[in-house]
């Protein structure tokens, strides 16, 4: 009998162990949500340990290069992993795979698979393919990829995610109240340094429709609080279902959802953002004040090298425009230090820029050229690493400043919170010890609608409700109070929401 006439081997017996590592943005998290859903359905068990898994999964970033080398070191500790273990599956996900899918397999032999962003509703039937291989002693090379944007990229990754998302995994989200939801996938911005167009695909909206039927599934499994999704998330727009939706829309389509008391989006894209959605986050009391609408840079010259498509004056009237109609909102940004062409006076600009906006925070990142944007290919990567680093650092300091003004600003008053856990100091008093504090009262944390995050002490049954805090101390990252009220209902009746 040959192998072909063998019965196929049973590849997904129950007590399977899966072991998932994540790095990048929040869309990465909801994909690793995503896929280790849709495994557990076939009874695969998630394992902390990669010692104890048979199936290793990888989902990848390729933003900064950083990341990929993280994940080549993870593959290397796993080269002779097979030898004792056969039948062991090893999988890449996600945007390195999209980019790099040859390298991979040149880097790592070992590797099984190799799956793009927008085929990751394949993963489980990849991997038993690739099991049955192992077991009937074969090695196999399965990737599953998106067709170039110039091909039906567009049509077969919207196929892929609408069928997809509504299969979730509570256990894998930020807290048992808290859940992403993809509202856009791709980008067309095409910003010089950035590889996510080439990672993510074309720019797609999902139907109004399928996302407010997902967050009526995600409310009747106890989320209350929502955000929403995608690369340029105010660009959203889906003409369909008798009228064009923009996010303001989408904002109104969602918000009534019973159970659901909070909701934020990210990442924004300044050029698209509009009144009207302003005026949505003002008018509806579930929305979150908080924006995260990365300016890069503070500098005309280095804003059009990375053809970011607006000036700092557009972003002015940007900010102009979110503080008048939504007084109080908090923005944050990310800056890039050491864009090809960025002087010692382009880079003063950006740091003026921190202290003239007032962002509540900003992710800032040192310029990392990657293969396949234009930047790589037509400029020279010309400010050495330590220039990169000092700017870096200097920009840190001048953001950490403004934060803690900023955060200082709401000492005596009261924010409402949706109050997720035990705060990161309990957490670590717990893992030291299990005793209790007198009166039951542990410190507990969550966000401010503003998007503080707020240290306060109180009854662990207060997680998952809202409470309202009055910050009495701040530090450059966290508001620290006491609880007013002990138990609101419904944020959106209290007078006082910061
Ligand atoms: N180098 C450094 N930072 C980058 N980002 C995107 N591409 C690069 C790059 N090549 C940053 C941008 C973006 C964030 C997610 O990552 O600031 O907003
Ligand atoms: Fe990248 Fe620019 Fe698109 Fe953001 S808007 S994902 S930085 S190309």
């Amino acid at each position: 009998m040959t192998a072909a006439d063998a019965p196929a081997p049973d590849v997904s017996p129950p007590n399977r162990r899966l072991y998932i590592e994540t790095v990048g943005c929040q869309m990465n998290v909801l994909d690793s949500e995503l896929v280790v859903g849709a495994l557990r359905q076939r009874g695969y068990e998630v394992t902390s340990d990669p010692e104890a898994a048979d199936t290793l999964l990888f989902n990848t970033c390729s933003v900064r290069e950083k990341a990929e080398q993280k994940i080549y070191s993870s593959l290397g500790r796993l080269k002779y992993r097979k030898r004792s273990r056969p039948g062991t599956v090893i999988g890449v996900l996600g945007c390195m795979a999209q980019k790099d899918q040859d390298l991979i397999f040149r880097r790592a032999p070992h590797v099984d698979l190799v799956v793009g962003t927008g085929q990751l509703a394949e993963v489980p039937d990849l991997i038993d393919a690739a099991r049955q291989s192992a077991v009937l002693g074969s090695k196999s090379r399965l990737t599953a990829l998106s067709l170039s944007r110039r091909g039906g990229g567009r049509k077969e990754i919207e196929a892929s995610f609408e069928s997809y998302d509504p299969l979730r995994e509570p256990t894998m989200r930020p807290t048992p109240h808290q859940a992403f939801v993809r509202i856009m996938i791709g980008c067309d911005k095409f910003c010089t340094y950035c590889v996510v167009p080439t990672t993510r695909g074309p720019e797609q909206s999902r139907a109004p429709s399928d996302v407010k039927k997902e967050v009526e599934i995600l409310a009747g499994q106890g989320v209350k609080e929502i955000t929403l999704l995608g690369q340029t998330v105010n660009s959203y727009k889906h003409s369909g279902e008798g009228k064009t939706y923009r996010l303001s829309d989408l904002l109104y389509l969602i918000h009534d959802t019973p159970g659901i008391e909070r909701i934020k989006f990210v990442t924004g894209y300044p050029k698209d953002l509009g009144n009207d959605l302003l005026e949505a986050i003002r008018d509806l009391p579930k929305c979150y004040h908080y924006l995260h609408v990365p300016l890069q840079s503070g500098c005309d010259d280095v804003l059009k090298v990375m053809k970011r498509g607006y000036t700092v004056a557009h972003y002015r009237d940007m900010m102009q425009r979110v503080w008048e109609i939504v007084p109080g909102c908090s923005v944050s940004s990310d800056f890039i230090v050491g864009n090809p062409g960025e002087s010692e006076e382009s880079f003063q600009k950006s740091i003026d820029s921190i202290r003239e906006f007032r962002f509540k925070n900003s992710f800032i990142f040192k310029y990392s050229p990657r293969p396949g944007t234009k930047a790589h290919e037509r400029l020279e990567d010309d400010v050495p690493e330590e220039v990169k680093r000092r700017r870096n650092n200097e920009l840190l300091a001048v953001q950490n400043e403004v934060s803690e003004e900023e955060n200082a600003r709401l000492i005596g008053r009261r924010v409402s919170v949706l109050v997720e856990g035990p705060s990161v100091r309990q957490k670590k008093e717990d893992d030291r010890d299990d005793a209790s504090a007198p009166g039951g009262t542990v410190q507990l944390t969550g966000h401010s609608r503003c998007d503080r995050i707020v240290v306060f002490d109180g009854n662990p049954r207060l997680i998952g409700s809202a409470a309202e805090v009055e910050v009495e101390d701040c530090t450059g990252t966290t508001l620290l109070g006491s609880i007013v009220t002990r138990e609101v209902t419904h944020l959106g009746g209290l007078p006082v929401l910061t």
